[in-house]
């Protein structure tokens, strides 16, 4: 399988991060490709809503996005973490899922999606706060879309909340589940 990793928080060796990596480290790389992009290190602009996609089912920009246009077009698995940010996404995450307004166009206004079928999409998600609903509305209702976008079936979201009181390293409860869910990802 392929797997693209994207990282959306802003600093790394905390809590996303380590979520991440411990995740990646614990896939069977005999049996899966795996690529991580660090959104941090790319240039991506922001949506403008112009809508050149809309007519020409691909973004008029040229930039860094474009390298994950084609790790998305290809991938078998869609790896997404990001920290919680004023209950969503972080910002670097958003303008990334924002862009792919160019496989909405293609999928929903034009009707040709020309994605890998079968995808599948998960999310890694790690909150400062204690999180009464785990389901993570504001998170979840933004990611459900971006994966619906690029033809991803939501399989999972492994949460990590309260971050701010007990951090990732000492969450071996969550950790074993970070393992078993990466161990059997295909
Ligand atoms: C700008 C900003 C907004 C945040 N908003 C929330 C929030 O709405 N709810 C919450 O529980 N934690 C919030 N946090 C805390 C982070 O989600 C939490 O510290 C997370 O684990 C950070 O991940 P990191 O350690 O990988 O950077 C926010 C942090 C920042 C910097």
């Amino acid at each position: 399988m392929k797997i693209i990793a994207i990282y959306g928080g802003p600093r790394l060796n905390r809590n996303t991060d380590q979520m991440l990596k411990r995740y990646l480290e614990n896939i069977d790389i005999n049996k899966n490709t795996i690529e991580r992009v660090d959104l941090k290190d790319l240039t991506i602009s922001m949506c403008d809503a112009c809508y050149y996609c809309a007519k020409n089912a691909k973004c008029k920009f040229n930039d860094d996005m474009n390298l994950i246009y084609k790790k998305l077009d290809e991938a078998d698995i869609v790896i997404l973490a990001t920290p919680m940010f004023f209950n969503s996404v972080s910002s670097l995450t958003k303008v990334m899922i924002d862009r792919c307004q160019m496989y909405w166009s293609k999928k929903f206004l034009l009707k040709k999606q020309t994605l890998k079928k079968g995808k599948k999409g998960i999310l890694l998600i790690t909150t400062g706060a204690k999180q009464k609903d785990k389901t993570i509305p504001g998170v979840s209702l933004v990611v459900d879309l971006f994966f619906k976008s690029i033809d991803a079936k939501f399989t999972e979201t492994i949460l990590i909340d309260n971050t701010d009181n007990k951090p990732f390293e000492e969450r071996t409860d969550v950790i074993k589940h970070v393992i078993s869910s990466a161990k059997s990802i295909y």
